[in-house]
């Protein structure tokens, strides 16, 4: 094939694909692309032991009038349905949120003409084998997301996947390759194209706290989008904590009803049911976190009973790490009735969509026991065993369920609890606890709060006296500074993990928690940083030759991806002035 251009630091600009595929090359011949360029789509089904390959190609509107192994019902996911939303939602990227490149040019650049123009002819789907069962809820590495796609300089695309996630990914690679014209219009200046690609991590996720602040469905569907447009797999809904509970769980109504900020500032069961199906569909795994026993307040206000040092004031903090203060009692029969019923409701509605549940469990705090009039002391080794037996229970009933737990670092490191070999924990305070979690043969996920929390640098949220303001000044937040993209992108999740123990680490998230994030600000504060994080999970922190990676490689890219993200409606900040990129990389330093 003529005409190939090996990516280089200068040539990239206006190529940008982000997360960075594992290899990519393309040349330098407009396509445009037309509405009604047709679809083909090869399925694979699968009726019993017989697996019927090589089907005739058929056309994408059909689709979803044909049967399939994965039968769609009210509660599942098909994988018809699922490409069916990946080619809808690419034509929707590519001809209405798209936007003209000019950012990425010299001052006298010219766009490409559509006078005499060539176009894309014909987009064939290639699914390469039968989807696993619950390809839209896999559990870590049970789903091949690799793809490959190929864009022949007369216009023919042929992406590949060994899966239909793989397949979508493939799509949303597609997308990225197509500018909008000011005249109308959309083209690509890259063909011909030829991309293989594959993640280098199988969990990649960002963590939304719904508790602190309240967000609508619909602020929570355009986050998932950015997500799957980025190409994480893994929705992380910090649904409950101190401060608000707004799940509504109808067999304990009141939760919701007197735990919410407002009784109309809750998820109704079809709203928790929209947002799972809207994450599943575009191959996002929603992972619903019920943080216990610690950030539990919230339940005080219907079952007062269950909540032992609610809201100790003035001297909250001897109690918990944020008011209000309060945690579930821990050896009381009525907490694992409660437990019992309320994962009885919840955990059936997120088996069709989610593999997975998080029972939480950080930042526990002992004192808050002292005041726990079933237990009534702080010793370690009382409370141990008090802790293991919560969390058998809730990890019992998980499993019976057909879900996989998750918890917090803290559950392991700090509390010393027997976790089943299933669970996976989640790393947030250091590297050293990472490595720590894969020495005792866990599955662990990173997301160090020192590179990847996202509500870090905002300063305090908490008010100090005038008698003691001069010791806070100036009022910096625990975690500061403002973790920045370069920032974010310097984190290695292997980092401290000895080589033989680096197939235990699946990951890792962004965390946006929402003390100081509401909807106003919530696109801003999460993107483009979670980007940067998007591409070391995907790509790995290292290049092809084992370096790290360059934030001046990088930077066009996610300012490109940033322009992709704002033309899909996601407030995304930007990272550069479009000086530093319209003729090269201008505002590199330190350059030889
Ligand atoms: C889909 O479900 C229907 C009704 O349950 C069944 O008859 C049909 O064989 C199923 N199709 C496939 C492809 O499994
Ligand atoms: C599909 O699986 C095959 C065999 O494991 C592998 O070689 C290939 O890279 C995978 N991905 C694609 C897109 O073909
Ligand atoms: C836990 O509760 C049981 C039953 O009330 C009681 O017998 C036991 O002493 C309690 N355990 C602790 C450590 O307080
Ligand atoms: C866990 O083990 C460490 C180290 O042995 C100890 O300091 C800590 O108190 C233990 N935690 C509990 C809750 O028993
Ligand atoms: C690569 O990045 C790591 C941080 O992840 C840093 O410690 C190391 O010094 C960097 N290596 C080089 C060669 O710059
Ligand atoms: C654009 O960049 C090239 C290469 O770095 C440089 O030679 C040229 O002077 C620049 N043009 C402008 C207008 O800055």
């Amino acid at each position: 094939m003529k005409s190939f251009l090996s990516i280089s630091l200068f040539a990239s600009l206006a190529s940008a694909i982000w997360p960075i595929p594992s290899s990519y090359e393309h040349g330098e011949t407009v396509l445009w692309i037309t509405r009604d360029v047709p679809v083909y789509y090869n399925s694979v089904i699968e009726v019993g032991s017989i697996t019927y390959q090589n089907e005739p190609y058929i056309i994408c509107s059909q689709i979803k009038s044909r049967s399939f192994a994965n039968n769609e019902s009210s509660d599942s996911l098909s994988a018809a349905s699922m490409i069916d939303y990946a080619i809808k939602s690419a034509w929707r990227t590519i001809f209405e949120n798209s936007f003209v490149p000019w950012k990425f040019h010299p001052r006298e650049w010219e766009e490409p003409s559509p006078k005499e123009a060539a176009y894309i002819t014909k987009i064939k789907l290639e699914l390469l084998q039968a989807d696993p069962q619950d390809v839209a809820k896999p559990l870590a590495g049970e789903v091949d997301e690799s793809y490959t796609l190929k864009l022949t300089e007369d216009g023919e695309v042929t992406i590949c996947g060994n899966s239909t996630v793989g397949l979508i990914r493939g799509v949303t690679t597609f997308t990225q390759l197509f500018f909008k014209h000011s005249q109308g219009g959309a083209y690509t200046t890259l063909a011909p194209v030829r991309i293989a690609d594959a993640p280098k991590f199988s969990h990649r996720g960002v963590n939304l706290d719904v508790s602190r602040n309240f967000f609508s469905v619909q602020d929570i569907k355009r986050q998932i989008d950015a997500i799957a447009y980025n190409k994480m797999n893994r929705f992380h809904l910090h649904v409950t904590d101190s401060q608000s509970w707004p799940l509504e769980i109808p067999s304990l109504p009141e939760l919701a009803e007197k735990g919410a900020y407002r009784p109309d500032l809750i998820y109704s069961t079809k709203d928790f049911k929209d947002i799972q199906y809207h994450a599943a569909i575009q191959g996002v795994e929603m992972i619903t976190e019920i943080d216990m026993p610690g950030h539990t307040s919230s339940i005080w206000y219907s079952y007062p009973d269950l909540i032992s040092a609610f809201n100790i004031q003035p001297n909250w903090d001897t109690y918990a790490a944020e008011p209000p203060s309060g945690t579930l009692k821990l050896n009381s029969t009525e907490v694992g009735e409660f437990l019992e019923t309320l994962f009885d409701d919840l955990l059936p509605r997120v088996h069709p969509y989610s593999s997975y549940f998080h029972t939480g469990g950080d930042e526990v705090n002992k004192n808050a026991y002292e005041l726990d009039d079933t237990v009534r002391s702080k010793d370690p080794a009382v409370l141990q065993p008090l802790m293991q037996k919560f969390i058998d229970r809730n990890h019992d009933q998980i499993r019976a369920q057909g879900l996989t737990p998750v918890v917090w670092e803290e559950m392991l490191l700090d509390w010393n609890l027997t976790l089943g070999e299933d669970v996976i924990v989640q790393t947030w305070q250091s590297d050293e606890a990472v490595a720590q979690v894969v020495e005792k043969g866990h599955k662990a996920l990173v997301g160090n709060y020192k590179y990847w929390y996202l509500d870090c640098g905002k300063g305090q949220w908490l008010d100090f006296s005038p008698s003691s303001a001069a010791g806070f000044w100036p009022f910096q937040d625990y975690c500061a500074p403002f973790h920045n993209w370069r920032l974010i992108y310097s984190y290695d999740p292997l980092a401290g993990v000895p080589e033989d123990k680096a197939h235990l680490v699946l990951g890792g998230e962004a965390h946006m928690w929402a003390e100081q994030t509401d909807p106003i600000n919530v696109d801003r504060m999460i993107w483009p940083r979670a980007c940067a994080a998007a591409e070391v999970l995907w790509s790995g922190a290292k290049d092809g030759n084992g370096k790290n990676r360059s934030q001046i490689e990088a930077s066009p890219r996610l300012s490109e991806m940033r322009e992709r993200l704002v033309a899909k409606e996601i407030g995304a900040e930007p990272i550069q002035m479009p000086y530093c990129i319209m003729n090269g990389t201008q505002c590199a330093l330190g350059v030889s």
